[in-house]
């Protein structure tokens, strides 16, 4: 038994040590945002965040990361709300800038791809708030294990929609 700490709820998981993180977050506790792509850390399809860093679930073992705190793209709401300070009432109604960006900016084409691309996002905004597109084509193509990978070509409306995330969190909605 392992336990690990899902946007911010703590979960005793029946898995062996060894078992890949994305199954877990998908097959116990059916957190379906991180996809499995390719398996091997080479498209990022299955990103997490862990202490707030772009992570590879497809092959981090659950009990790498025990104690510490995972954000999937279903905790990203939350996440937001809590560095904002919202009212429970406020958070019920909002999504993280970098989904709402997405959803404005209509990024996703089959959408496979996406919740890594949020995520790496997300890791990028923390960390700067206003990136150069240069600071971004670095971020998504050598910051990680690979480059984040779309098949359906949707790099330009990535980089759109991280330059518009980037302005709803200046206005700090
Ligand atoms: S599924 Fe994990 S990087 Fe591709
Ligand atoms: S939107 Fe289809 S793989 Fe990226």
């Amino acid at each position: 038994m392992v336990t690990i700490t899902v946007n911010g709820v703590q979960h005793e998981v029946q898995a062996p040590g060894d078992t890949p993180l994305l199954y877990v977050l998908r097959n116990d506790l059916q957190l379906i945002g991180p996809q499995f792509g390719c398996g091997l850390a080479q498209c990022g399809a299955c990103a997490v965040l862990v202490e707030g860093k772009e992570v590879r679930s497809c092959i981090t073992s659950v009990s790498e990361v025990a104690n510490q705190e995972i954000t999937t793209l279903e905790g990203l709401p939350a996440r937001w709300a809590k560095q904002k300070c919202l009212s429970a009432e406020e958070a019920k109604r909002t999504l993280h800038p970098v989904q709402q960006a997405w959803i404005e900016e209509q990024t996703p084409q089959c959408g496979f791809c996406q919740n890594g691309m949020m995520i790496k996002a997300t890791e990028l905004l923390e960390s700067n708030p206003n990136p150069t597109i240069a600071q971004i084509k670095e971020a998504f193509t050598t910051s990680g294990p690979s480059p984040n990978l779309c098949r359906c070509g949707t790099y330009v409306a990535i980089i759109d929609a991280v330059r518009h995330a980037a302005a709803i969190m200046a206005k700090g909605r």
